[in-house]
């Protein structure tokens, strides 16, 4: 049984190359995920990601694993990163970097990301038919490089007052991550690839990867290649970000324009990312929030991270479970009345989890009969 989506204008696409394979699943169907529930609202919006997977009689078991953002040494992320080495995927909310912290504390984030190399993080930007939103009609995939560029936390002040911060752009993992954004391309039937840079200023670093995604291009003809500035790529998003298809940029630009592309489409409440290596793959919300300040208070829209879980069970080939809690969310996403505070209404967490299930409920799907 394939549930159809019933939300037009919506149409998920599973973002996953044919090529990363999940890890198969265990005695009886089931796979175990590790679960990080992270700081802010990660663990309260994850325990409602685990209320639908058990109200779906959804297959898999969760190893939750905490990491202590607050922890000075590295063992809590080690343990986390040994989990899911061992179980290959995982739900994570996103993990407090405090910047007041020693500069010898690395984000727990990038730490995992770089240790299980998890090179590629994928995002798509969809324009929700139930969000009223200034730009209509945006369905843009982004691919952000994970591993490296301003990210390689490299950075020193050997004469005081003059800090240098290493940017590490390599061929090797610029050549892979265009090929990623190509290869994806292809797959999902889409025609064009626009590469962000600053390679006008950064002529070595960025003209690197500039130069990567071109000779990667050079063996799609059938996908247009472009490239863009990333300061003029921001300005272009905010005025018309339907002119653009599948982007691929290093680390930082990827951060800056995910951000500017969730909340063209509503918010971070609303749009699920994916870090994707050859072995592993790490599922959480596209913008990587931990929303601290609205934590504990049943306000937080929980729509980015049961949708993150959704493409965790398409990685793992449970499409009719993914169809069946996707459709539930987006369902529920039409009913303005259970908008939370960040779509500018009133309704709670509890009662956009609630509607998704009883949606679940009334399509009959909650036993065992998937
Ligand atoms: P934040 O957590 O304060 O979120 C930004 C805004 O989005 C806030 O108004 C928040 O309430 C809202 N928001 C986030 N998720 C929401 C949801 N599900 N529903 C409704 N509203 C939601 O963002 P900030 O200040 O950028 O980051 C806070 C922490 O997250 C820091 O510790 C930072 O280091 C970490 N962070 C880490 C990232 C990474 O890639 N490692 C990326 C971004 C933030």
């Amino acid at each position: 049984m394939m549930l159809e989506n019933i939300n037009s204008g919506y149409k998920p696409v599973f973002l996953i190359l044919c090529c990363i394979q999940p890890p198969p699943a265990k005695y009886g169907g089931r796979h175990t995920v590790t679960l990080i529930p992270g700081d802010g609202i990660g663990p309260e919006l994850l325990s409602h990601v685990r209320e639908v997977f058990r109200f779906s009689c959804v297959p898999v078991d969760f190893e939750v694993v905490h990491v202590n953002s607050a922890l000075e040494t590295e063992d809590d992320i080690n343990n986390a990163i040994t989990a899911i080495r061992r179980n290959g995927v995982a739900l994570k909310g996103n993990i407090e970097t405090k910047h007041t912290m020693a500069p010898s504390v690395k984000s727990r984030n990038n730490l995992l990301r770089t240790s299980l190399d998890l090179y590629a993080n994928v995002m798509h930007c969809q324009s929700l038919p139930g969000v009223q939103t200034r730009h209509k009609n945006i369905d843009i995939i982004i691919i952000r490089e994970n591993t490296e560029g301003e990210y390689s936390s490299l950075e020193h002040e050997n004469v005081p007052g003059v800090v240098e911060s290493l940017k590490i752009i390599t061929r090797n993992n610029s050549l892979r991550i265009a090929e990623y954004a190509f290869k994806l391309a292809r797959e999902k039937g889409r025609h064009r690839v626009t590469a962000v840079h600053k390679a006008n200023i950064m002529k070595l670093a960025d003209g690197l990867f500039l130069q990567c995604c071109r000779e990667v291009a050079a063996g799609y003809p059938d996908i247009t290649f472009d490239s863009m500035i990333v300061d003029n790529t921001t300005m272009q998003l905010v005025s018309k970000p339907q002119q653009f298809d599948v982007m691929v940029m290093p680390n930082l630009y990827g951060n800056v324009v995910s951000n500017v592309c969730a909340g063209l489409v509503g918010g971070p409440g609303l749009v699920p990312g994916a870090n994707y290596g050859r072995d592993y793959a790490v599922f959480e919300t596209a913008t990587r929030n931990t929303g601290k300040s609205i934590a504990g208070k049943n306000i937080a829209n929980p729509t980015a991270v049961l949708l993150a879980s959704c493409m965790m069970l398409d990685h793992l080939k449970l499409y009719d479970y993914a169809n069946l809690i996707r459709n539930g969310v987006l369902t529920t996403m039409n009913e303005t009345r259970l908008h939370t505070a960040d779509l500018g209404g009133q309704g709670t967490t509890s009662e956009v989890v609630q509607s998704v299930m009883k949606i679940i409920q009334s399509k009959g799907q909650h036993t065992s009969d998937i």
